[in-house]
């Protein structure tokens, strides 16, 4: 039993079973905290540490976005997640081509994992001195005003609560003990989904409900009717409110029973687009239909930058980027399943 278990099943044995959500942000709040997850050597890799070519075009689509909104300054490229700060890197070198920005940019970077934050810096550092990067641990404390804000793979780590659907009610999954004095999914009593479940869910069917994403979404599209702004949310999830599991861990690059070793794999669930633009667009923010990676990106110029990138390069070189960007863009990789979710200020046409 690793120590997190063993805090997890005290907690259990003496106030009753926890919600899928308090399990998971135990989990992940000890797995971020503690380690760099991230690429070849780690748990799981993201579309920035595949290919420079996804955080250029994210960096390209927000000076594009930065002029349509007649240049506000200053102005606050915020991140939600920023993992190893590759992203946030990328997007600075893509932005030189519009100097204004580039140079009157402010970086803010919502991190809650101390291991994170030092790489983050650490890749700042060497890639782009000039800049001054600025922590926090949520969105609310950015301050307030014009924005363009990115998050990649952020809401897949938000934790969910899951119901199961009983005849003509839900109940909500939770985890407790089994015999054994090992966790264990068990069933509460009945109750109401915080978001109107599926009508067509089958009995037996588990649906998921991610309030601090909701949250989350309501915050930036507030910020977005206040000020000026644009704001891409990208991730792996569903573009209708669906029912099914997605509750998934991985570690070694592998999938991995969820409730063992809590703390030391990583946690995620699919995204429920759907609600998310709902929780936007009700504060007024405009929502531009969901796009899928890979057309989002070729839309966006993916494969000119790669044979820009090509000039010049050995085959090896070559070989290595047209594999990054192929996993990026290919339906059958990321292209399909992770999607694109754009908004904007509300006097704006959507991006
Ligand atoms: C899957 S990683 C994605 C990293 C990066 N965006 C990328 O694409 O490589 C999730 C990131 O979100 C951060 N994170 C997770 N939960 C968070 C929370 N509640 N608040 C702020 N950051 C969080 C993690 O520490 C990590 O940086």
């Amino acid at each position: 039993m690793t120590p997190l278990e063993r805090q997890l099943a005290g907690e259990i044995r003496a106030s009753g079973p926890i919600g899928v959500d308090r399990f998971m942000a135990a989990a992940l709040g000890h797995y971020y905290g503690t380690r760099d997850p991230l690429g070849a050597g780690g748990d799981f890799t993201t579309a920035p540490e595949v290919s420079q070519v996804f955080g250029e075009i994210l960096g390209l689509w927000s000076a594009d976005q930065w002029q349509r909104l007649d240049g506000p300054l200053p102005v606050r490229l915020v991140e939600l997640g920023p993992g190893r700060g590759t992203l946030m890197a990328d997007m600075l070198r893509a932005l030189r081509v519009v100097p204004a920005l580039r140079q009157a940019v402010e970086i803010h970077l919502v991190e809650t994992s101390p291991a994170l934050r030092a790489r983050q810096a650490a890749t700042l550092a060497g890639s782009h001195p000039d800049v001054t990067p600025h922590w926090h641990d949520a969105l609310a404390d950015v301050p307030e005003g014009p924005m363009l804000l990115v998050a990649n793979e952020f809401f897949d780590a938000l934790p969910i609560r899951q119901w199961r659907r009983a005849g003509e009610t839900w109940r909500e999954r939770l985890v407790g003990l089994d015999a054994a004095g090992q966790l264990a999914f068990t069933l509460g009593p009945e109750g109401h989904p915080p978001i109107p479940p599926p009508n067509d869910a089958p009995d037996g069917a588990l649906f998921e409900t991610c309030e601090p994403a909701l949250a989350v979404a309501r915050e930036i599209g507030r910020r977005l009717s206040r000020a000026p702004g644009a704001a891409l949310l990208i991730d792996y999830g569903h573009g209708r409110t669906a029912a099914g599991d997605t509750l998934q861990a991985v570690k070694g690059h592998a999938f991995a029973p969820v409730l063992a070793e809590p703390g030391e794999a990583d946690l995620t669930a699919h995204v429920d687009f759907d609600a998310l633009g709902q929780a936007l667009a009700a504060v007024g923010a405009n929502v531009a239909p969901l796009a899928p990676q890979g057309q989002f990106l070729i839309d966006h110029g993916a494969n000119l930058r790669l044979d820009a990138l090509l000039r010049g390069k050995d085959e090896d070189a070559a070989l290595v980027l047209k594999a990054g960007v192929r996993r990026l863009l290919d339906p059958m990789e990321m292209g399909r399943l992770f999607k694109v979710l754009a908004a904007t200020s509300p006097e704006r046409s959507p991006p």
